[in-house]
């Protein structure tokens, strides 16, 4: 692994190595000494051109404890106000020699060509509608302690499949390690050729979540919507928010997923969201700095198999 782009160009193997170095990044910050220093001397800069509260919070958390110096780039004040553009940016933060650049950006693919530009390792902090892998990393990661495996299992993907690069991405790692994967929406926000992404549709909630062991939610994500997708929110909510009456198809000790933020009384029941015995949405987000620095451990390693964990 040099980057991080997506889900899919990673194997099975590769899936499970990352989230079995989590595990032991999970203990560790658990501790009250969560330090663990492999990264001293080394510079790490989030670059975030979409707003974020998790997943950049957790990745600078991530790098301080590994020791990494972390710089955040505001890039509302940056020069790419200016004009500048992404490739220019990149170059240029590129000249002060970082180790580790973790970047979201609107645009598809756009971390990809960014990736190109420079000589350090680019961790994919979600792009557009393609992917963002740290995120069903972290959801694997939950899903494996709350289940006790990772294969298997019926996962239900509901709501905003079209816009969402989380959906995605846990479409590809879920298919990736066995899993029966469903997509429950309208069918105005499935997104085009989902016939041949290998999964099961349904437009019927109830339908959808009938003996499902995983319940994942997604936020609408009208900052990518350009028109008219859902009649209104409250008929959104009344047909496919997450309350009780429907959670009630899935299995008894179904989980429920959230990957955040969430809108309360649009996609999910603020009583299901924090209901403890149901909402796994704080564990994912403990997850969150676990998998970030299992993921900035192995892209600093020299080689695939130079060096061991820096936990060891
Ligand atoms: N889940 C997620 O990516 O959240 P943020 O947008 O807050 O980073």
């Amino acid at each position: 692994m040099r980057h991080l782009l997506g889900i899919e160009g990673l194997s099975q193997g590769q899936i499970t190595d990352i989230l079995d170095l989590a595990e032991q990044y999970v203990s560790r910050n658990r501790q009250p000494d969560k330090h663990v220093g492999g990264l001293a001397g080394r510079t790490m800069i989030n670059m975030f051109f979409e707003n974020s509260t998790r997943t950049q919070a957790s990745f600078e958390i991530a790098g301080k404890r590994l020791g990494a110096d972390v710089l955040n780039m505001s890039m509302a004040t940056s020069s790419v106000k200016k004009g500048e553009t992404l490739i220019d940016t990149a170059l240029t933060l590129n000249a002060m020699h970082p180790d580790l650049l973790v970047v979201r950006h609107q645009n598809s693919g756009a971390v990809a060509l960014l990736a190109e530009k420079v000589n350090c390792a680019v961790i994919n902090a979600g792009d557009g509608r393609h992917e963002h892998p740290t995120q069903a990393l972290l959801d694997a990661l939950t899903i494996r302690r709350r289940k006790g495996r990772l294969h298997r299992l019926t996962v239900a993907i509901c709501g905003d499949i079209a816009h969402s690069r989380v959906a995605r991405s846990n479409i590809l790692l879920l298919g990736k390690m066995e899993n029966r994967v469903r997509l429950v929406g309208p069918r105005t926000l499935m997104p085009t050729g989902v016939d041949k992404f290998g999964v099961e549709v349904f437009e019927d909630m109830r339908e959808g979540l009938e003996g499902a062991d995983v319940v994942m939610m997604l936020r609408l994500q009208k900052e990518r919507m350009d028109g008219g997708f859902i009649p209104s929110e409250r008929e959104y909510f009344h047909r496919w928010g997450l309350d009780a009456e429907k959670l009630g198809y899935a299995k008894d000790e179904a989980i429920v997923m959230h990957p955040g933020p969430m809108n309360r009384g649009v996609e999910i029941d603020g009583e299901i969201a924090d209901d403890i015995n149901r909402s796994v949405i704080q564990e994912q987000v403990e997850m969150g700095v676990a998998v970030r620095m299992a993921v900035l451990d192995l892209l600093s390693r020299p080689t695939h198999n130079g060096r061991e964990s820096l936990l060891a």
